[in-house]
């Protein structure tokens, strides 16, 4: 743990943190933290188009719990992307605070941001965006390359090939460590991404439409992986999706409109 906060604690100072949370909600908050996993606390964003300022996003408050599976919905341009994009330091707020168990990270020194999109946060996205020129043992490898120094990484290069193909072989493709991304279905390289996400172990996994370019009975299967995988291993889960059948599978919806977010209670 002091590997993964190295250099926030320098940074942030603990503060009160907003919660728009339901009562509920509020009960399975870990009580030691007593925080949300992650919030987004009264975050605007805009972008410019020429002499035209957009407002996407409005004023947002919402915060997940450590473990949770929380879908996103609404209608295509809504900034639900953008959002989640904010969420995991892809983007920043134009105003508002990005709050991981209380703390402020979207203000930290890129090297810190750097740090946590490696080690706090899983990311998947509708086109798999997985390397083409690379086997899928060796997608699934990038993050740790990314992470390690080169020579740390060939000292432990057997132990971290293992942990991959384990990984892929959690998720159904121990059959398929070395074919390239084009010779996989959109299942398959979903699968790989999935695997290439976790195999850093994060906190928190980010995942913009999963299914969104699979048919339905594939977009099934995705989306029993991730429950499997929220339930087993405490894994927090924040998913945008336009189907309203695969939000439902959620532990709790959301909505984006007009900019801000509406909660919509949670499953049974
Ligand atoms: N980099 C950008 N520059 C300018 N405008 C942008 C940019 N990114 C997004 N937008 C605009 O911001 C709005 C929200 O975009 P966003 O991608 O977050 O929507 P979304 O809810 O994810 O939509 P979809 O369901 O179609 O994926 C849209 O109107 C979009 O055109
Ligand atoms: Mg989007």
């Amino acid at each position: 743990m002091l590997e993964r906060n190295a250099g926030l604690e320098k940074t942030m100072e603990p503060r009160e943190s907003v919660s728009l949370l339901s009562a509920p909600l509020l009960a399975r908050l870990p009580p030691v933290e007593g925080r949300p996993h992650l919030a987004a606390v009264a975050v605007e964003k805009a972008y410019r188009k020429g002499e035209h300022r957009i407002p996407v996003l409005r004023g947002v408050n919402a915060s997940v719990s450590k473990g949770e599976f929380v879908s996103i919905v609404g209608q295509s341009g809504s900034g639900k992307s953008t959002l989640l994009h904010l969420l995991g330091l892809l983007d920043g707020p134009d105003t508002g605070e990005v709050r991981l168990y209380g703390k402020r990270i979207d203000d930290l020194p890129a090297s810190a941001r750097d740090e946590l999109r490696n080690r706090t946060f899983g990311f998947i996205f509708q086109f798999y965006h997985l390397l083409p020129e690379l086997s899928v043992i060796e997608n699934v490898l990038s993050p740790l390359m990314i992470r390690y120094s080169t020579l740390a990484y060939w000292r432990k290069k057997r132990e971290l090939q293992a942990q991959a193909k384990a990984l892929l072989e959690r998720v159904g493709l121990g059959h398929r460590l070395t074919h390239k991304p084009s010779e996989l279905s959109g299942g398959e390289m979903q699968r790989a991404a999935i695997a290439r996400a976790l195999v850093g172990q994060p906190e928190i996994l980010l995942a913009d439409e999963p299914t969104g370019n699979l048919d339905a009975a594939t977009g099934r299967e995705i989306m029993t992986l991730l429950k499997e995988l929220n339930a087993q291993t405490a894994l927090t889960i924040i998913m945008v999706t336009h189907d309203e059948g695969v939000a439902a599978q959620a532990d709790r919806t959301i909505r984006l409109a007009e900019g801000r977010l509406e909660t919509l209670g949670e499953a049974a």
